[in-house]
């Protein structure tokens, strides 16, 4: 089956998982280049994964590649998709905040008629916003519930001197809209940018974030209410077994993403598919 060519743009744990997920050899794909502003990083991948990819600049990464994949961090978007627009290529970003910030780029790779994928990351039920959407939705809900240590450094928390610690229950330390949430939790940005995009936007979209003592996972739930009803979401999510910062969730809807690209690439080149 023919292999589709992949470039990593980023080379952490997320690009780690991905590593994964290729080696285990069912996904018709190869990492062909990858690229990293810390070098080292770029290196020990290829050495921890015993590949031959090319270690290089972004624009030759988006130039050897049939699909790029962006696991870097939110700066990194434009630049990113601009070099995918510029070799033709399609491109998953998984830093969705970088969207958030600068949806004229879903136009312009639209314009350039390469796909530009999000993923699902840590939430589950981004069709049922998606398709709500298309008769108008009145109202997009996201409460975030994590343990107190999940949430300690928050720029938010800081800035309000409002103490997590010792909570013996459950304290909403944060109610207002996406685009509030996502400059106050940086660390929550791309489960809210995430559905953002697929609903009524950052400035709509109401989050809420709990500390909760009794918590020991991360979990989000999703309530949204349109024309067509209402729906309820909750996702209740292991770390990643190899960051305990992130969701493994979000790295697993990397690497479905991934072969569902993989495998309609590898279906357009297959004589008879
Ligand atoms: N969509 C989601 O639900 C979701 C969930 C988790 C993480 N993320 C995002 O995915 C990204 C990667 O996460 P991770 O856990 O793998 O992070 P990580 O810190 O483990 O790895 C990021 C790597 O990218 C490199 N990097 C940073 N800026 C770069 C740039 N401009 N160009 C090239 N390389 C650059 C870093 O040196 C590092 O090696 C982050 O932006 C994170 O916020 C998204």
């Amino acid at each position: 089956m023919p292999k589709m060519k992949v470039g990593l743009v980023g080379c952490g744990n997320i690009a780690t998982d991905l590593c994964i997920a290729v080696k285990e050899g069912d996904i018709p794909a190869e990492i062909a280049a990858v690229t990293d502003i810390a070098r080292g990083k770029a290196v020990v991948l290829l050495r921890t994964f015993d590949m031959d990819a090319a270690i290089c600049s972004l624009d030759e990464n988006a130039a050897a590649v049939d699909y790029l994949i962006e696991c870097a961090a939110a700066d990194a978007v434009k630049e990113v998709v601009e070099a995918a627009i510029k070799h033709g290529t399609d491109c998953l970003i998984v830093s969705v905040g970088g969207l958030v910030e600068d949806p004229e780029l879903f136009v312009r790779a639209r314009e350039a008629d390469i796909a530009l994928t999000i993923p699902s990351g840590a939430i589950c039920g981004l069709d049922g916003i998606r398709a709500a959407q298309e008769a108008g939705l009145r109202s997009v809900t996201l409460t975030t519930r994590k343990p107190p240590k999940g949430l300690a450094g928050a720029p938010y928390l800081v800035e309000h001197s409002i103490d997590v610690d010792g909570l013996t229950e459950p304290r909403v330390v944060f109610e207002g809209t996406a685009a509030e949430a996502i400059k106050a939790f940086p660390k929550n940005v791309n489960v809210a940018a995430t559905i953002s995009l697929a609903g009524i936007g950052p400035d709509e979209t109401r989050v809420q974030i709990i500390a909760d003592p009794a918590a020991t996972v991360n979990s989000h739930e999703i309530v949204v209410d349109g024309a067509f009803g209402r729906l309820r979401t909750v996702t209740e999510n292991v770390p990643s077994p190899r960051n305990a910062k992130s969701s493994y969730l979000a790295s697993l809807s990397a690497c479905a993403e991934l072969r569902d690209a993989a495998t309609a690439f590898a279906a357009r080149r297959t004589p008879g598919w």
